[in-house]
C-alpha cells in the first residue's frame, strides 16, 4: 500500500511534468512546435499525443517544481533533474517531449527528441521506479483497442513512426522503447493480437533488430511478418511521402517470418556454388527444425522447388542425420 501511493506521487509528478512541457508547447513560436509542424505533424495529432516542448534555459523546470515544494530526490529519480557539482538543472533542454504514457493512463516517462543537432539525438528518461522500458510500449495506450479489432499489430521503431503512422489514419502502432524488443513487450502485444507486422527501419540495423524481434515473438506464440519499407529510410518518412494507402500495401507485402529468415539467407550465400548452397540448407534446416511439422513442410516444398534440391535432403538435414549420399541435388 505504501509503495502504492509512492508511485502515485511519481506519476503526479510526471504528468504535472508533461503539464508544464505542454503549456510550453502551446506558447507561440516556440522552437519545439516550429519543429514538429515542419515535420508535418498536424496540431490535432500533436494534442492527441501530449507532445511538449522543454525550453533551453537551465533550471526552469526546477524551479518550477521548487515552487511546489516537491521533493528534488523525487524528482531526480524519476531523471527530470540532475545535480552537478551542488547546482541542479533540467534534464531536458530545448528538446521536443514525448511524455510515454501506459495503458492506465499514467505518465511513466518521457522521451525528448533534440531539435538541433545536439546530442544524443533522443534522450530518454531512465529507469524509475515507475518505468520500466522493458514493459511497455510507445503509443500503446491509444493503439490497443485498435490492435484488438484489427487483430494485427504494427511494429515500429520510433516515437515519430508512431505518430505519422497514426496520423495517416493507421492505428494499430506501437514502437519499444528505444531498445530491442523484448520478451514482456511481445508478452504485453501477444494479450491482443499473435498478428504483428514488423515495421523497422531500412538500415541493416533494422534487418538485424527484426531477426531478433521474430525470435522473441516466436517464443510468445506469435507468428510475425516483416514489412520492408521500400523507399525512405522508415515508416514515418515513406508514410508522408506517400499516404497510408501505400503503408497498407507494404503491410500485404509484408513477408511473414519463414520467407523473411530465408530471404536473408540467400542474400548472404551464392548459391550457384555448391558448397555455398550447402551452408545454405544447413542453415535454413536450423529456421525449419523449430517449425510444427505441417508448418515445416509447407516451407521444404517451397524452398526445395526453388533451389532445385530435393526434399528428402532438406528434411535429413532438418533430422541431423544428413550423409553424403543423401545430399542429391537435381
Ligand atoms: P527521427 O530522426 O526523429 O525521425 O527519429 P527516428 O525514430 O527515425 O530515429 P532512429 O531511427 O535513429 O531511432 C529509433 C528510436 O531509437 C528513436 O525513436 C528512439 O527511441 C531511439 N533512439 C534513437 N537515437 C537515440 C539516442 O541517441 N539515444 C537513445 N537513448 N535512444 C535513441
Ligand atoms: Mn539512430
Ligand atoms: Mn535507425
Ligand atoms: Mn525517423
Ligand atoms: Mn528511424
Amino acid at each position: 500500500h505504501r509503495e502504492d501511493s509512492r508511485k502515485e506521487l511519481y506519476y503526479q509528478i510526471n504528468r504535472e511534468a508533461a503539464t508544464y512541457y505542454l503549456k510550453s508547447f502551446c506558447q507561440k513560436a516556440n522552437p519545439g512546435l516550429t519543429y514538429m509542424l515542419k515535420r508535418g505533424i498536424q496540431p490535432v495529432t500533436l494534442k492527441k499525443f501530449g507532445i511538449g516542448y522543454a525550453d533551453g534555459e537551465w533550471d526552469s523546470l526546477y524551479r518550477y517544481f521548487m515552487s511546489k515544494n516537491v521533493d528534488v530526490k523525487v524528482l531526480k529519480e524519476l531523471g527530470l533533474i540532475s545535480e552537478s557539482k551542488g547546482r541542479f538543472y533540467d534534464k531536458f533542454r530545448n528538446r521536443v517531449m514525448f511524455p510515454i504514457i501506459n495503458t492506465r493512463g499514467k505518465v511513466i516517462g518521457f522521451g525528448g527528441r533534440a531539435i538541433d543537432d545536439s546530442m544524443p539525438k533522443y534522450l530518454n528518461s531512465p529507469e524509475s521506479p515507475v518505468f520500466m522500458k522493458k514493459n511497455n510500449l510507445y503509443g500503446l495506450n491509444l493503439s490497443r483497442q485498435d490492435i484488438s479489432k484489427e487483430n494485427c499489430a504494427i511494429l515500429v521503431e520510433g516515437y515519430m513512426d508512431v505518430i505519422s503512422l497514426y496520423q495517416s489514419g493507421i492505428r494499430n502502432v506501437g514502437a519499444s522503447l528505444g531498445t530491442a524488443l523484448t520478451e514482456n513487450q511481445a508478452k504485453v502485444l501477444r494479450r491482443y493480437t499473435k498478428n504483428i507486422v514488423l515495421s523497422y527501419d531500412s538500415d541493416s540495423a533494422g534487418q538485424a533488430a527484426a531477426l531478433r524481434g521474430i525470435d522473441i515473438l516466436f517464443k510468445e506464440d506469435c507468428r510475425p511478418r516483416v514489412l520492408h519499407v521500400s523507399d525512405g529510410k522508415d515508416p514515418d518518412e515513406f508514410v508522408k511521402k506517400h499516404g497510408r494507402d501505400a503503408f497498407k500495401k507494404l503491410v500485404d507485402n509484408s513477408l511473414n517470418f519463414v520467407d523473411y529468415k530465408i530471404s536473408v539467407l540467400r542474400r548472404k550465400y551464392n548459391l550457384d556454388s555448391y558448397e555455398e548452397s550447402i551452408d545454405f540448407l544447413k542453415e535454413a534446416a536450423v529456421i525449419f527444425r523449430n517449425l510444427s511439422p505441417i508448418e515445416a513442410d509447407v516451407y521444404i516444398k517451397k524452398l526445395a522447388n526453388e533451389i532445385k534440391i530435393s526434399e528428402n535432403a532438406i528434411r535429413l538435414e532438418i533430422n541431423g542425420n544428413n550423409t553424403q549420399e543423401e545430399f542429391v541435388t537435381h
